[in-house]
C-alpha cells in the first residue's frame, strides 16, 4: 500500500469515509457527495461474467524447466536445450460448479497452463483426465446444458445428465473414469495433468509428429471416496485453493514431470484408433511416454481478481513449432476460447500483466477498443508500410497437413478398433474388485435419480456394451436402489 490520506478515484484526498453528506442534520443525502456516488457505481460493476464452464479455479506461477532434448520434434525455442527455464501460469479448475461453488466435488479438474515464452505465449489448456464425454465440438453446449442448472428446475438434474450420456455413448469411456477412484482428486497438488488432444510437433526440417502431453504429479495421486468428499466440501467448500495456496506459502513447491507420447505423422492414418479422437487413449504399449520436462509451482497471485479471474487461455495459442490436430473438438476450441475471452473480460484482456507475454512483445496492427493502454504510442497500425513496423515472417507456426474428400457434415473417420465402448471395457477390467465396487456404487447412486426408466436403462445399456460384467452388477445396483 501506498503512503498518504484516502482518496477518491482522482486522486482527491478523502475527508469522511464514515458519513454521507447530507442537507441537514437528518436531512436527506446530496448528489454532490462525489465520492458516495463513486463507491455506489463502482461496487455495482465488481464483477464481470464468470467462465461458463470452469468458473471455480485456483492459479499459481511456476516454472517449466526442459530435462531432454526434444529438438528432433519440435523447433519450439522453450524447448530447445536441456535445463532451458519458462515461466509459466497455471490455472487449476472444476468444470461445472460456478464461482463460489465447493472444490471437493466429482468432476473432471481444469489443468490450463500458459507458458511465456520468448517466441509468445504458448497455452495447454487440459484437463485430470486424458479424454473427454464428446468428440465433437458441435455437442459441447448441449452436453453443458445437462450437467449446469436446468432451465425449469434451476438444479442439475440427473434426468438430463443421463439422459444425454445415454444417448452419446462416446461418452462411456470418460464417465468411467469420473465415476471411478479418480474422479474426486483430494487437491489439485495430487493429481495429474493431460494435453488431452493431440497436437502437432513439427522440427527445424519441417516433418510432423503428433503428440500427447503428460503431467504425471510427484506428489502422488490422492483422491477422495464419495462419502469424504461431501464432508469435506460441506466443510471447506475452499478446500482445493488453500491447499495450494498454503503449500506454496511454507515452499512445498508442487511438481509435475512433464512428458508426451511421439506419433510420427506416417503412423496416423493407419493406427488402430483414431489419433484425433479425444475419447480414446493412445495405450502407452503402442507410444510410450518420453520424459521431456519438469513443472514447478512457486509463486503464488497475488490478486485472485486480477491474477486469476481476468487470466484467459486459449488452445489457439500457439508459437513456432507447435500447432493443432483435426481433432474436430480441439478445432471447436480453436475458436471458442478466444470468442469467450473477447465477451468475459474484453478486447483487450491479452494485454493485462498476466495474459501478456512475459518473455516477448506482441507487436500488432490491432488499436484501440475498451481499456486500451496505448502501448503502441505513435506507431503505424498497418501493413506493409513504409516506417519500420512489424512484418510478417513468411513461415506459418505448424505444417500443412494432407486433406481429402468433399466438404459436409460427417463423422470423423473411424479407425480399424475404433468403437465407443473398447477403451472404456478395458479400463473397466483393470480395475481391482474393490475398485469396481466403488465405481459401481458411485455411478448407480446417481443413475438411481434418473425419473425414468427408459433413460437409466439406456445408459447402463451402454455401460453393458463396454463389458457384459460391468452392465449387469449396475443393472443390479440400481435396481436395488429403486425397489
Ligand atoms: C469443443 C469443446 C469445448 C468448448 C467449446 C469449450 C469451451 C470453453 C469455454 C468457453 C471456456 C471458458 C473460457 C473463459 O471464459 O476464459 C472453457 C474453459 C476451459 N476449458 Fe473448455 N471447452 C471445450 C472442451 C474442453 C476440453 C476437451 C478441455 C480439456 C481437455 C477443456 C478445458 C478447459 C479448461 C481447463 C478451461 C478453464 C480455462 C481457465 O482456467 O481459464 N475444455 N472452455
Amino acid at each position: 500500500m501506498t503512503q498518504g490520506p484516502l482518496t477518491t478515484e482522482a486522486g482527491a484526498p478523502v475527508a469522511d469515509n464514515q458519513n454521507s453528506e447530507t442537507a441537514g442534520v437528518g436531512g436527506p443525502v446530496l448528489i454532490q457527495d462525489q465520492l458516495l456516488m463513486e463507491k455506489l457505481a463502482h461496487f455495482n460493476r465488481e464483477r464481470i461474467p464468470e467462465r461458463v464452464v470452469h468458473a471455480r479455479g485456483a492459479g499459481a506461477y511456476g516454472t517449466f524447466t526442459v530435462t531432454a532434448d526434444v529438438t528432433r520434434y519440435t523447433r519450439a525455442k522453450f524447448l530447445s536445450e536441456v535445463g532451458k527455464q519458462t515461466e509459466t501460469f497455471l490455472r487449476f479448475s472444476t468444470v461445472a460448479g460456478n464461482l463460489g461453488a465447493a472444490d471437493a466435488v466429482r468432476d473432471p479438474r481444469g489443468f490450463a497452463l500458459k507458458f511465456y515464452t520468448e517466441e509468445g505465449n504458448y497455452d495447454l489448456v487440459g484437463n485430470n483426465t486424458p479424454v473427454f464425454f464428446i468428440k465433437d465440438a458441435i455437442k459441447f453446449p448441449d452436453f453443458i446444458h445437462t450437467q449446469k442448472r436446468d432451465p425449469y428446475t434451476g438444479s442439475q438434474e440427473a434426468d438430463n445428465v443421463w439422459d444425454f450420456w445415454g444417448l452419446s455413448p462416446e461418452s462411456t469411456h470418460q464417465v468411467t473414469w469420473l465415476f471411478g477412484d479418480r474422479g474426486i482428486p483430494a487437491s489439485y497438488r495430487h493429481m495429474d495433468g493431460f494435453g488431452s488432444h493431440t497436437f502437432q510437433w513439427n522440427n527445424e526440417a519441417g516433418e510432423v509428429f503428433w503428440v500427447k502431453y503428460h503431467f504425471k504429479t510427484d506428489q502422488g495421486i490422492k483422491c477422495l471416496t464419495q462419502d469424504e468428499a461431501n464432508k469435506l466440501a460441506g466443510e471447506d467448500p475452499d478446500s482445493h485453493q488453500r491447499d495450494l495456496r498454503e503449500a506454496i506459502e511454507r515452499g512445498d513447491y508442487p511438481t509435475w514431470t512433464v512428458g508426451v507420447q511421439v506419433m510420427p505423422a506416417a503412423d496416423a492414418a493407419t493406427y488402430r484408433f483414431n489419433p484425433f479422437d479425444l475419447t480414446k487413449v493412445w495405450p502407452h504399449a503402442d507410444y510410450p511416454v518420453i520424459e521431456i520436462g519438469k513443472l514447478e509451482l512457486n509463486r503464488n497471485p497475488q490478486n485472485v481478481f486480477a491474477e486469476v479471474e481476468q487470466s484467459i487461455f486459449s488452445p489457439a495459442h500457439f508459437v513456432p513449432g507447435i500447432g493443432p490436430s483435426p481433432d474436430k473438438m480441439l478445432q471447436g476450441r480453436l475458436f471458442a476460447y478466444g470468442d469467450a475471452h473477447r465477451y468475459r473480460v474484453g478486447i483487450n484482456a491479452d494485454h493485462l500483466p498476466v495474459n501478456r507475454p512475459h518473455a516477448a512483445e506482441a507487436r500488432t496492427h490491432s488499436r484501440d477498443g475498451f481499456l486500451y493502454d496505448g502501448r503502441h504510442a505513435g506507431a503505424k497500425n498497418y501493413e506493409p508500410n513504409s516506417f519500420g513496423g512489424p512484418n510478417q515472417t513468411g513461415r506459418p507456426l505448424w505444417q500443412p497437413v494432407p486433406v481429402t474428400g468433399v466438404t459436409g457434415d460427417q463423422e470423423a473417420p473411424v479407425h480399424a478398433e475404433d468403437n465407443d465402448f473398447v477403451q472404456a471395457g478395458n479400463l473397466y477390467r483393470l480395475m481391482s474388485e474393490e475398485e469396481k465396487e466403488r465405481l459401481i456404487a458411485n455411478l448407480s447412486g446417481f443413475i438411481a435419480k434418473v425419473s425414468r426408466d427408459d433413460i437409466a436403462e439406456r445408459a447402463i445399456n451402454n455401460f453393458r456394451q463396454a463389458d457384459e460384467d460391468y452392465g449387469k452388477r449396475l443393472e443390479a445396483a440400481v435396481q436395488a436402489l429403486r425397489g
